[in-house]
């Protein structure tokens, strides 16, 4: 039996997910819904109905799951009316832009029994789930640091649509919480955090770029630049090539450093003494591991159907992208109080 899918909110990334639904069997796209001419293309390119509301959408279809892909101030209302309508959600990230709506999503997926999995979708490229294991097995040693980077100038045009020049869609919420959720994923839970922002190139209400110091409850620390506005071939997608509209640059963008090696990120070269003793008189070998690239997309949806089916487990909740969602909302609480934010 397949799972029947339906899709709010017909935009980039919602295209992407009704393509990658494609590669997956149990997978099948009964509708979308959108009031905007996006929505229409896609139900015409899918050759689906289209629907002008997520009501519309879940009075007329039988439903097994929503995949809710709205702009992010506007995540709520369907991802609400889907589990009031029995229905399993796998939302866009951030899961809400506020704290309050996430866990109402969390309150009301445990009251409603029914899943509400995040878009995170990193967590499902074999390269993260190998630097997790690289990292949480003890191959660095005892983990002592992490510096990363997320930067790329997004095009003017990118801003035509008014949400995007919202707070809520500037490179922290957008882009950083991405960041966040693999940063905790792959080194464990955040202790602690500052942050400075800089409106510096735009006058949006969004910011331009972010610093930030972190402290992980395993006492290792870190620092972490996030902008979009300054040109650079530093950012996961220049990395992995994953999204054709960011030219693969292959650089790293992030370093785990522990006490007995390091491991530059996401290419996952592998940096140690080769047996010496770990210190700087001896000379350094770098590894490369191997890895393949995946459609985390299409992994992501067959995960979704196969929690729907009660075959797995989700692999992320609302509650631990509420989790993500605290760490990546402290940046502006830590910035605006000039204070330490314990998480
Ligand atoms: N996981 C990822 O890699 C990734 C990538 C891009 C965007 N996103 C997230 O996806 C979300 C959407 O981003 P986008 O770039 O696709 O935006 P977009 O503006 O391209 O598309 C949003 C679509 O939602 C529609 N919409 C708006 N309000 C609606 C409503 N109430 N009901 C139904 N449809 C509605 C709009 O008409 C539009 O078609 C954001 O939360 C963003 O953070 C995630």
């Amino acid at each position: 039996m397949t799972v029947r899918l339906g899709i709010v909110g017909g935009g980039v990334i919602g295209h992407r997910h009704a393509r990658s639904m494609k590669e997956v069997a149990e997978a099948e796209l009964v509708a979308v819904a959108d009031p905007a001419p996006s929505g229409q293309g896609l139900a015409n390119e899918m050759a689906v109905p289209l629907y002008q509301s997520t009501a519309e959408m879940l009075a007329a279809e039988n439903l097994d799951g929503v995949i809710v892909s709205t702009p992010t101030e506007y995540h709520a209302p369907p991802t609400l009316e889907a589990l009031d309508a029995g229905v399993h959600v796998l939302v866009e990230k951030p899961i809400m832009p506020t704290l309050e709506q996430a866990e109402a999503t969390v309150a009301k997926s445990e009251e409603k029994g029914l899943n509400v999995l995040v878009g995170h979708h990193r967590r499902y490229y074999p390269l993260v789930l190998k630097a997790r294991d690289i990292v949480q097995s003890g191959e660095l040693g005892d983990l002592v640091a992490v510096s990363g980077i997320w930067s790329a100038r997004k095009n003017k045009s990118y801003y035509d649509q008014d949400w995007r020049k919202k707070w809520e869609a500037g490179p922290v919420l957008t882009n950083l919480i991405h960041e966040m959720d693999y940063l905790r994923f792959i080194c464990g839970e955040l202790e602690s955090l500052s942050a400075e922002v800089s409106h510096k190139v735009w006058n949006f209400e969004k910011e331009d770029a972010a610093a930030m110091v972190l402290k992980f409850t395993n006492g290792a620390i870190g620092t972490f630049v996030v902008s979009d506005q300054a040109t650079s071939p530093w950012a996961w997608e220049f990395s992995t090539g994953e999204t054709p509209a960011f030219p693969k640059t292959g650089q790293n963008c992030i370093r785990f450093i522990g006490t007995k090696a390091a491991l530059d990120f996401p290419n996952l070269t592998l940096w140690h003494h080769d047996g010496q003793t770990p210190d700087w008189n001896h000379a350094m070998m770098a590894e490369e591991m191997q890895h393949n690239m995946i459609n985390a997309y299409a992994d992501q949806i067959a995960h979704f159907c196969a929690v729907i089916q009660g075959k797995e487990e989700p692999r992320i909740t609302a509650r631990d992208a509420t989790a993500t969602l605290r760490a990546t909302l402290a940046v502006f609480d830590a910035a605006k109080t000039g204070q330490r934010i314990m998480l």
